[in-house]
């Protein structure tokens, strides 16, 4: 099992975010979670990398309760949990190449990972034009990344992410600064690569369409509690 979210409650202050929210993720599910502004979806995806601890219940990923690990512990569990935060959080002032391998600074020995990145081995970057040719954007590689279009600044958050070589991704929304055309398009690579890679795969959309049309599985969530139970639809 993926991630396990146990009678969820998160409060902020005054505000529940979260009332009594339960899931489950196995292994390679494709998971989209729809709803409107402030029902809790960034919150229920935030708790899953612990970036959110639960006011009360319990949140487990690979088997492990969150709230228990040791910081090395939750380390090596957030190694395998890739995010693409709705902000994207590229750097702005590097090139497309640095923004990817940071994908991996985190999670590896600390020296071993900023020599790496600030000098790239041959591997590493034959490793990261593979994956920016997997997105559909090779040419791209040293680039400014200021210098690319929302659309393929979306595709370097998502290069970054696999770079981390992750058993679980994240997205937050990534694609709702972008035209239809394209979002539909990054939807189909984002759910094509988790199925080729089964990589466990939670993102929230803004668009119920888009997630009916990519997703075995949709959970829609409306002031923090989930109204539907998960549905399985027909694959694409
Ligand atoms: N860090 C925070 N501090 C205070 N309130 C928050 C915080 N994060 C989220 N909230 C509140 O929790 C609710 C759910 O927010 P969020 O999870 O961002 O919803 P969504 O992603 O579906 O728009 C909203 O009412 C929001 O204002
Ligand atoms: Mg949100």
């Amino acid at each position: 099992m993926s991630f396990t979210v146990d009678d969820v409650h998160v409060t902020f202050g005054e505000t529940g975010a979260l009332t009594g929210v339960s899931l489950t993720a196995g292994e390679g599910d494709q998971i989209a979670l729809t709803g409107p502004s402030g029902a809790g979806k960034t919150t229920l995806l935030r708790l899953l990398n612990a970036t959110v601890l639960p006011t009360s219940g319990t949140v487990s990923a690979f088997g492990k309760t969150l709230a228990s690990l040791s910081p090395k512990e939750l380390r090596a569990i957030r190694a395998k949990i890739a995010l693409v935060p709705q902000d994207l959080a590229l750097v702005p002032g590097l090139r497309v190449i640095q923004n990817v391998a940071l994908g991996r600074l985190g999670t590896r020995g600390t020296l071993g990972g900023i020599r790496d990145f600030l000098f790239p081995a041959r591997d590493t970057i034959a490793e990261i034009h593979n994956i920016l040719e997997r997105v559909g954007i090779p040419e791209k590689l040293y680039e400014r990344t200021t210098s690319l279009s929302g659309g393929q600044q979306q595709r370097v958050a998502v290069a970054r992410a696999l770079f981390q070589k992750p058993r679980a991704l994240i997205a937050d929304e990534p694609v709702s600064s972008v035209d239809p055309d394209r979002a539909r398009q990054l939807v189909e690579l984002i759910t094509k690569i988790a199925t080729e890679d089964n990589i466990t795969l939670l993102m929230s959309l803004h668009h119920h369409d888009l997630a009916q049309a990519y997703f075995p599985t949709i959970i829609t969530l409306e002031a923090g509690k989930i109204i539907t139970p998960p549905q399985k639809r027909a694959s694409h």
